[in-house]
């Protein structure tokens, strides 16, 4: 408590002061000073809940300047549709953005399609139309489910466009010139017949460790083993299906080394979430190696200059297409300052929202490529986790896989919007869409709380008092809990606490709900002695709801605009301080309906045809995958198959594909390492039975020993399947 209060005084103290220097010192002098209340000092509100280290976020908030934000999102392939998974980012940043404007910030927000590299070039040729033509298709779409969805981007742009070309030329050679690029040969897989150079991902072929077939150039699903597409045995070429040959090529590395020192200063500093700086810690560890960034053609990108047939991989133009997309608004709009916002010295906030599989582009090597070539540097970034479906990793073949298209055909964007901010918090993990929980949280939090407070005042007003509001407001002091809480809400959203942010406001409509329920101005309404008391209460009622729907509007934005409507007023953020006295109404038309879970589950069932034309051509799996020879009932009994219970699971972290599993088999306990971390979530094993091969000799694996296996079906990756008995089998019953 003395801590307490001593930062209180410091604070009482301190600020004024600070503050009136501040405001009329030079901005050399302001950026000084921000650094040094940067650097660590802290603010406690009064209630202890909320504190923030100061920062010109904080600054701005007590000075009342208006800050000037740029905010980005990952850049999606121009190969194929958008899916909810993308949808979790673009939702995300656009709440971000919109509570920014909301609260009087200028906040741009850009992004745009990321249209080059080898998988692109090939979908084109498969679909024969151009790459051009392509990435044209992929924009339009892209476009249509953003806006469908309600994602207000200030300009979608492309990587394929002649800012980007530009920019990227400039950068490069800002690079060279700076020492940074280095050359040297190095050794590739080549299709003889395609005439080209084979990503990792192009070459299929057997583990060079364990022999697993059908394994992939970089690394094997079935032990975890990690190599490069030339220590296959017997590799094919996806494409083509012949088998490579080896051949040398001189390619460009981006000297990252270079960086190393200002990286791990950076990386350190606050500009990333700890979780995300912790994994980068480890990389450190590891030693930064140098970056290839040029491909051979044929390769659909741009060309590197004063090279013959070198393209500038995919990786190095998709972040600068942030700042092309950026420079093409500023193109179509002259008043916006290109420099403002991204030389070397801009007193402006960028901010880039990501997912977690690409922290290492966007946390080293965009800063270095950043700082190398003079441009500013990101105040964040701001890193989410993936978006599972009813517990599980999102799949073509389960049909969990859910297109943005598809989803605005059958519900309501804004449902999205609320579910996806109720799970949101400022942190890495994975976030699920359960089909129930969705319907429940929509009904109840939307339809039943707040949605029903507008519904259940309005009618008394538009039939009895033609309309019109009380001129007096019935419950100040309530009024006033409203307005107070919106510096929480305000700070929640501030910090991406999207979900936090949603159970205030929830509070907020449970107690306005009740007020109601106490009041019953049904029954107020009845007599005429009481008739004005009815009117003050739904008033009430209803001025509580205008401030709930300031409180929501920028994550429902389209039903704040029908609110705003409604109530004939203007939903500010400021504007929540008065309430709506002898004012006019419109008359209440129904502004959400609640869902079935049947709409629901019928949309993840439709995302199954919706899919199937994404999907391989289908052979039989016999055809694929032929019998294997005859075997005796005595080679069969050898294999001694238990049932096992999950008792837990677990991710092995240094492992792309395993996961740890403990199982019981009805006396022993047993440790397996298996191949399924891309198709389940761990935890929705754990409880499960399964069957598994008991006598399997232990295999020592580099994470410990495995003592069995699990049986499951299926190609591999997100496309596994484990074997689950019927109800009954209990642990260590034998399967023959
Ligand atoms: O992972 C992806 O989907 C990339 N297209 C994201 C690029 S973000 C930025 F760097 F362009
Ligand atoms: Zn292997």
């Amino acid at each position: 408590m003395l801590y307490l209060s001593m930062l209180t005084d410091i604070k009482n103290s301190i600020w004024p002061m600070l503050f009136k220097f501040y405001s009329c010192v030079k901005p050399s002098f302001k950026r000084a000073i921000l650094a040094f209340i940067n650097s660590g000092f802290y603010v406690l509100d009064q209630s202890v809940i909320l504190y923030s280290k100061i920062s010109k976020r904080v600054v701005s908030l007590m000075t009342n300047i208006k800050r000037k934000i740029l905010v980005t999102a990952a850049l999606p392939y121009a190969n194929g549709p958008l899916h909810l998974g993308h949808m979790v980012e673009y939702i995300q940043a656009d709440i971000w953005v919109r509570f920014q404007k909301l609260f009087g910030n200028s906040c741009y927000f850009v992004c745009g399609d990321d249209a080059h590299g080898t998988p692109i070039m090939l979908r084109a040729e498969k679909l024969q139309i151009t790459p051009e033509q392509l990435i044209a298709d992929s924009h339009g779409s892209h476009l249509a489910d953003l806006q469908g969805f309600g994602v207000g981007l200030d300009n979608f742009h492309t990587t394929h466009s002649a800012e980007n070309r530009s920019l990227a030329t400039e950068i490069y050679e800002r690079l060279l010139k700076r020492g940074d690029i280095s050359k040297r040969t190095i050794r590739q897989a080549f299709d003889p017949i395609k005439n080209m150079f084979l990503p990792d991902r192009y070459v299929k072929g057997e583990c060079p460790k364990c022999q697993a077939k059908d394994q992939y150039g970089d690394n094997c699903e079935s032990c975890g083993a990690t190599y490069g597409p030339l220590d296959l045995k017997n590799p094919l070429s996806v494409i083509s299906g012949t088998t490579p040959i080896e051949k040398e090529s001189e390619h460009y590395f981006f000297c990252l080394d270079h960086y190393e020192a200002f990286l791990k200063a950076w990386t350190e500093k606050g500009h990333l979430q700890s979780e995300v700086s912790k994994k980068l810690g480890e990389w450190f560890k590891t030693g930064l190696e140098q970056w290839d960034i040029s491909r051979d053609g044929p390769y659909f990108g741009f060309e590197i200059p004063n090279t013959e047939n070198k393209y500038f991989y995919v990786w190095l133009d998709a972040p600068i297409g942030y700042i092309a997309s950026f420079k093409n608004l500023c193109h179509r709009h002259p008043s916006i300052s290109f420099e403002e916002y991204w030389a070397e010295n801009s007193d402006t906030e960028l901010y880039h929202f990501i997912g977690k599989d690409i922290v290492y582009f966007h946390a080293l090597f965009w800063p270095a490529i950043l700082k190398g070539s003079g441009y500013r540097l990101p105040n964040n970034i701001f890193v989410h986790g993936f978006l599972t479906v009813n517990g599980q990793k999102m799949s073509k073949s389960r049909g969990t896989f859910i297109n943005a298209k598809l989803y605005l055909d059958h519900l309501n964007p804004e449902y999205l919007r609320y579910y996806f901010a109720s799970k949101l918090g400022s942190g890495v993990d994975d976030i699920d869409f359960h089909a129930e929980d969705f319907t429940q949280r929509i009904n109840a939090d939307l339809v039943g709380k707040w949605i029903n407070i507008g519904s259940r005042s309005a009618g008394f007003i538009t039939k009895q008092f033609l309309g019109k509001l009380s001129s007096h407001c019935a419950e100040p002091a309530l009024y006033q809990t409203f307005v107070d809480k919106g510096k929480y809400i305000q700070s929640f959203y501030e910090e991406r606490e999207y979900s936090r942010a949603i159970r205030e406001i929830m509070g907020l409509a449970d107690i306005a709900n009740r007020y109601i329920d106490d009041k019953k101005p049904w029954i107020l309404a009845k007599s005429p002695a009481t008739e004005m008391e009815a009117l003050q209460v739904c008033s009430m009622g209803l001025n509580l709801f205008r401030i709930l729907s300031i409180y929501l509007k920028p994550i429902l934005p389209n039903l704040a605009e029908k609110i705003a409507t409604f109530l004939n007023t203007e939903l500010t953020w400021e504007s929540r301080n008065t309430p709506l006295l002898d004012h006019p109404i419109q008359p209440f038309t129904p502004l959400l309906q609640r869902i079935e879970l049947k709409e629901v589950i019928a949309m993840i069932e439709n995302s199954k045809e919706d899919i199937s034309s994404l999907l391989p051509l289908k052979t039989t799996p016999l055809q694929e995958d032929p019998l294997r020879e005859t075997i005796s009932i005595d080679d069969f009994a050898k294999v001694d198959l238990r049932i096992a219970l999950i008792v837990n699971a677990e991710p092995v972290e240094e492992a792309h594909k395993l996961l740890k599993l403990t199982l019981d088999i009805g006396g022993d306990i047993r440790t397996v390492f298996a191949g399924i971390k891309e198709a389940y979530n761990p935890d929705s094993l754990i409880g499960k039975h399964t069957v598994m091969v008991a006598n399997l000799a232990p295999r020592k694996m580099r994470f410990g020993l495995s003592e069995g296996m699990v049986l499951a079906a299926g190609p591999g990756g997100k496309d596994l399947w484990i074997l689950e008995p019927h109800t009954g089998a209990h642990p260590g019953m034998r399967v023959k």
